[in-house]
Order: C-alpha cells, then sequence, then structure tokens
C-alpha cells in the first residue's frame, strides 16, 4: 500500500522538511486544511457578521454531516463542542448521580475522563476505575465485575492513548446496557484511523474531534449521542446553542433542542469548523479503511525494526485489536524526544516511562528506518537513557 502515502504526501508539506511520527499528538496540516482556513478568513474579511448566514451555517452542517457518515450516525445525533472536556462535562452536568452514583472508567484512559466525575464528588458521583494489568489493555471481565446497578455510565476510550489498544465497543456497551447503564467512549485516538460504528457497537455517546487522526486541527469536537437518549438527557452546562429557538432570543423560557443540539454551549470556533471538513474530506476520500491498512502495514514495519535493534515495544499481540501508537519504554523519554528533534528533526512524543510514536499513512517505511537508527545511535552515545532491562 506504498502507493497511498506516495499519493497523499505532497498534501502534507510538513512532512518535507521534518520526520513526523507523532499524529496522536496533532495531525500534519494538509494543505486543503490551511486553504479552507484562509477561505474562513477571506469570507469574514467581505462579509463580516452575514458570512454567518451565507456560508458559515452551512459549513457546520457539513461538519456534522461529515462526521456523522464517518461514524454511522445520522447529522441530528452530533453536538459541535470545542473539545473533549467540554463535551464530557456536558454529559457529566446531565447525570443524577442520587440513583446512581457510580462512574466506571480505567487508569487508562485520558485523565480528562476521569477528572470530570472526580470534580462531581460533591454532587455524589464515585469513580470506579479498572486497571490494567499489562499497561496495555483492560480486560473486559474487569467491566463485567464493576458495573451493576449503581452504575451510571461506562466512560472509556475506544482506542488507549499510551498503548492503541481497541477496546471491544460492543461488548462493553452491552454490560453497560444489561445493568441499566449508559456507555460513553472517548474516540479521539480512533476515529478517522479506524472504522467506527456506532450503530453497529450500540454505543449511546461517542466524542471525537479534528485534533489527530481526522486532520483538522484543534477547535471543534464532534459529539454523538444516540437519538433514543437525546431528549432523557437535560444537560446544566449549556448555552443559547442548545435551545430549540435560539433566534428567538427568549430569556425568560428555555427550551431544550430536540436534536443533539442540546448538548452545544455557543458560538463554534469556525476557522477550526473549516479545518475539520477539509480534514475529514481527505479521510473520506482515501476510505476509512485504506487509511487503517496502510497504518497496520507500517505499524507492523516500525515494531519489527524496533525489535530488530533490540528494543521491547509495549505493543498488543493481536495486531487487530491495535491502533497506530506504538509504546518504547526507555529510562528518560523526554531526553530522547529531545534528542531525537534537535539531531534528527524527529517528531515523537513521551508518556510517562515511554516513547510514543504514531505513524499514519503519510509516513514512509523509510521515515520510520531513520527512526530507529536515529534512536540506536541516541542511546549508544547516552547510556543513562537506555531502555529498561
Ligand atoms: C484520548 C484523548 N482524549 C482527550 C484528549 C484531550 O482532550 P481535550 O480536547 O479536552 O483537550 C486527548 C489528547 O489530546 C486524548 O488523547
Amino acid at each position: 500500500m506504498r502507493a497511498l502515502t506516495d499519493r497523499w504526501r505532497d498534501e502534507f508539506p510538513g512532512l518535507s522538511h521534518t520526520t513526523y511520527l507523532n499524529t496522536c499528538s496533532l495531525g500534519q496540516l494538509s494543505r486543503r486544511s490551511r486553504t479552507a482556513v484562509y477561505q474562513f478568513l477571506e469570507l469574514w474579511m467581505r462579509y463580516g457578521a452575514s458570512a454567518w448566514y451565507e456560508t458559515w451555517t452551512g459549513e457546520v452542517a457539513e461538519a456534522r454531516a461529515r462526521f456523522a457518515r464517518l461514524i454511522h450516525a445520522q447529522p441530528h445525533e452530533v453536538a459541535l463542542l470545542p473539545n473533549i472536556s467540554v463535551a464530557l462535562s456536558v454529559i457529566a452536568s446531565s447525570l443524577d448521580y442520587r440513583q446512581r452514583p457510580e462512574v466506571v472508567l480505567t487508569e487508562m484512559d485520558f485523565p480528562t475522563l476521569p477528572y470530570q466525575w472526580l470534580a462531581r464528588e460533591r454532587e455524589g458521583a464515585r469513580v470506579r476505575f479498572l486497571p490494567s494489568p499489562d499497561r496495555i489493555s483492560v480486560p473486559l471481565t474487569a467491566f463485567a465485575d464493576a458495573i451493576g446497578p449503581q452504575t451510571a455510565l461506562v466512560a472509556t476510550s475506544h482506542v488507549f492513548f499510551t498503548s492503541g489498544w481497541i477496546q471491544d465497543m460492543t461488548a462493553v456497551s452491552a454490560l453497560a446496557h444489561m445493568h441499566g447503564a449508559l456507555s460513553l467512549f472517548d474516540g479521539y485516538q480512533a476515529a478517522g484511523q479506524i472504522p467506527v460504528d456506532v450503530k453497529a457497537a450500540d454505543v449511546d455517546i461517542y466524542l471525537s474531534g479534528g485534533l489527530k487522526w481526522l486532520l483538522g486541527g484543534p477547535g471543534v469536537v464532534f459529539m454523538y449521542v444516540k437519538e433514543s437518549l437525546i431528549e432523557r438527557l437535560e444537560p446544566t452546562t449549556t448555552g443559547w446553542f442548545a435551545s430549540e429557538n435560539m433566534f428567538q432570543f427568549d430569556p425568560y423560557h428555555f427550551d431544550r433542542a430536540r436534536d443533539a443540539r442540546r448538548f452545544e454551549t455557543g458560538t463554534p470556533a469556525m476557522a477550526a469548523v473549516y479545518a475539520a471538513n477539509a480534514g475529514m474530506g481527505i479521510i473520506e476520500e482515501i476510505g476509512v479503511d485504506s487509511v487503517r491498512a496502510r497504518t497496520q502495514e507500517l505499524v507492523a514495519t516500525l515494531v519489527g525494526e524496533l525489535r530488530a535493534a533490540g528494543f521491547q515495544p509495549r505493543v498488543p499481540d493481536d495486531l487487530e485489536r491495535h491502533g497506530g501508537i506504538v509504546m518504547v519504554p526507555l529510562a528518560d523519554p523526554p531526553s530522547v524526544v529531545q534528542a531525537l528533534a534537535r539531531q534528527y528533526n524527529i517528531i515523537v512524543d513521551a508518556r510517562p516511562g515511554a516513547l510514543r510514536i504514531s505513524p499514519y499513512f503519510y509516513n514512509t517505511e523509510e521515515e520510520l528506518r531513520y527512526l530507529v537508527d536515529s534512536l540506536v545511535t541516541i542511546l549508544a552515545q547516552s547510556p543513562s537513557t537506555q531502555q529498561p532491562s
């Protein structure tokens, strides 16, 4: 599938001067997203506020529809929010913790998930953390043991940000539903790089956004809420975009929207919407299945090269359950990240105890080999940054 990379590489000018292997922090900027943001600026300059009615509302509708197509949902089930934290906070504000105080999540989830409910302990919320025995995955049996009649919500990741492990959304949702709880998946590390079908998995709430694998940059995330659930939730973190008739400007009555707009708050960041639309357009044009196949190929090459060089990447055995994130345990990951950037112009990332490398369809096998060779040289220069034995 090298041809796919060769066809798309020029769309990402940043790749011509940097070896970029950090898509799980921030996806590369495409020419299309850059052009789209300029287009937004042009409209702003030319039309001012009337751009809202002429074009910007249409651009928001397009973003909703594109994300819905990517995850097999309907546009009216998708809300736009500025980031994952705000989206989670809106959901957290919709739950009544008196009857069902518990929120089940895992120690592998991005910390902004637990923070939402740790911050609501005053309201009666209780966080139940599931441990990961191997720092890669969390067994389904742990979910089965923890979820019960006290559980309001199972809120976890679709793909773990420090292992690339793809959770079984169907099984986790079924376990939640068996006890009358809801399921929520943070798909920031998933949508774009792996196929997502929220209907097939019977997920209640699903979040993702442009920042990483959808190639849209920061500023907008999308939150899917299952149609039959929308009117059952009454968020108290809210705003005028959540009202059914927002342009009536009626300060006395707050009538929540009947569609997923009821989870929105205020004015969306339009530049981000333009960038996100262009990024999602690229993923749609390539097709998620092809993106996934090429990324899997690159991950397999990277893991093979790392092992051949004597490293022990912490990755799942089952490649079908592994997204494009490869962790390499090292004694001092931040200093290796710095050395790779300074000496070799290679961008990777560090998380506690490990280097985090995330190739995407636009990367080449040569870049992966260059990374592994550079790693070997750096570690030979500075034995304190060696891999723990
Ligand atoms: C899985 C996951 N969730 C959430 C976030 C960030 O959330 P927010 O949009 O609130 O900054 C990240 C990283 O940026 C992440 O990897």
